[in-house]
């Protein structure tokens, strides 16, 4: 009987891809995977390290499932950034855990896993193989219309605040031509979104731009996506972008083709010149929004999202009014707000924590407060008009409604029955809700 694996993903669209990958490797090597943690023979948990909260999770989690029927009998192992960090230690930890492998040991797993029953700590922390790709059939993949498809791993940018340099290694862009050849694939397989994801998606740099010879750019990133753009597939959305790396040539490839989605993530973090600088974020308040200026000045509409954290260290009230007049000038059509929190090993860390934890909930919800009257305007601005809406499942809400996300981004929910789900329609915005849509089908 084949060994049944449960991999449980938690981070970012990169831990989801990673998860894919990994699955895919395991099946081709014999092994089953399960879709629970119960009954299976091994556990894997793909970990997040970005805050102190997240990299708490995973103990929890083992705890959890090891005290579930049959729990004591599985091999658990750990996966991703905090297996990265933390490497050997989580053995010491956690006695239960068996396996640990870091975030470019995905293909290496199958051996891991025989290494581990056959009672052997195994740990891998090593790089990725000469021979490793990122291909992963469609059989895996999280859904059936949405395909993530990474571009670049890694971070060398080293924000004073940031984890991710650190469990990620440095930036490896994917050859243009094995990205190219995916998304012609999963186009056959009939798929009509594809994310590119990356820590910083304009960073892209591949050692070779074979298979960009026919495609004009100020950058290999947006010579990419006018490559991607050739190939018909119908929706195009890309994430994360770093403000710095931002060229304007991005926006123009937008406007050139409609299959490249109206929707930036642009991260800005702070509003405050002081803080970016202690930030290492390597631009100023104003350069942010000269980008910003490129892209709300676009004829086509692409909406702006970004993430702010509140509470760095040494923020003052003078700081965090800055972030609160730079938020209002970008209106933006989605804000992720974070409290700030220490990652040992960062430069921050070595700076006093010392916005007081009240003070951190205080400014969150401060700023929630005016971004949720800011969005209201710009979602009601939606009302009226018609979007492109990708069906991607059934309402949770209501049974005879169907969700989605327009090209733009947004939550879009109406009423549509089950068998659209995979297509693209078009629906007239009737009623904004403050993170929806509603609408009809024209
Ligand atoms: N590469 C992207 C984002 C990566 S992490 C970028 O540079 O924009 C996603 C978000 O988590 C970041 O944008 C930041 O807002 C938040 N984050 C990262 N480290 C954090 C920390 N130590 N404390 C709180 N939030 C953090
Ligand atoms: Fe972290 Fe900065 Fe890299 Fe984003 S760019 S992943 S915030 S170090
Ligand atoms: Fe978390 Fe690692 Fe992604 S720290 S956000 S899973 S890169």
């Amino acid at each position: 009987m084949s060994t049944s694996v449960y991999i449980e993903t938690h981070g970012c669209q990169m831990n989801v891809a990673d998860t894919e990958r990994a699955t895919d490797r395991l099946r081709a090597a014999g092994y089953e995977l399960l879709d629970t943690h119960l009954g299976a023979d091994v556990v894997l948990f793909n970990t997040c390290s970005i805050r102190e909260k997240a990299a708490q999770k995973v103990l929890t989690r083992i705890g959890e499932v090891r005290h579930e029927p049959g729990g004591a009998g599985q091999l658990i192992g750990v996966l991703g950034c905090v297996a990265q960090l933390e490497g050997a230690a989580i053995f010491d930890q956690s006695a239960t855990v068996g396996l640990v492998a870091g975030t470019r040991a995905t293909d290496r797993l199958p051996e891991l896993i025989e290494q581990a029953r056959a009672g052997a700590q195994a740990l891998d922390l090593g790089e990725r193989g000469e021979l490793d790709d990122w291909n992963v059939s469609s059989t895996v993949r999280h859904s059936k219309h949405v395909a993530f498809v990474p571009i670049i791993e890694g971070c060398n940018k080293f924000c004073s605040y940031c984890i991710v340099p650190y469990s990620r290694g440095r930036e490896r862009s994917r050859p243009a031509e094995e990205i190219l050849r995916e998304v012609r694939r999963l186009l056959c397989e009939g798929y009509t979104e594809v994310h590119l994801i990356g820590q910083n998606v304009n960073s892209y740099r591949p050692r070779s731009t074979k298979g960009l010879e026919d495609f004009p750019g100020a950058t290999p990133f947006s010579r990419l996506l006018r490559a991607l753009a050739a190939t018909g597939m119908p929706r195009i959305k890309f994430t994360t972008s770093f403000p710095r790396d931002f060229h304007e040539d991005i926006v123009k490839a937008l406007e050139e083709h409609e299959n490249l989605c109206n929707w930036v993530h642009l991260p800005v973090q702070s509003g405050s010149d002081r803080i970016l600088r202690l930030m290492r974020r390597g631009h100023t308040a104003e350069n942010y929004l000269e980008r910003v200026r490129t892209i709300k000045g676009s004829p086509r509409r692409i909406a702006l999202t970004s993430d702010i954290i509140v509470g760095f260290p040494g923020e003052t009230d003078a700081d965090f009014e800055a972030t609160m007049r730079l938020v209002e000038a970008c209106q933006y059509d989605g804000l992720y707000i974070f409290k700030y929190s220490e990652r040992p090993g960062t430069p921050s860390a070595a700076m006093a924590d010392d916005v007081p934890k009240e003070l951190k909930t205080e400014r969150f919800l401060a700023l929630e407060r005016l971004q949720r009257r800011m969005q209201e305007t710009v979602y009601a601005s939606y009302v009226g008009r018609e979007v492109y809406v990708l069906a991607e499942g059934e309402s949770a809400r209501n049974c005879t409604d169907l969700t989605g996300h327009s090209t733009c981004h947004k939550v879009v929910n109406f009423r549509g029955d089950k068998g659209l789900v995979g297509n693209i329609l078009k629906v007239r915005i009737t009623e904004a809700k403050t993170n929806s849509l509603y609408g009809v089908m024209v």
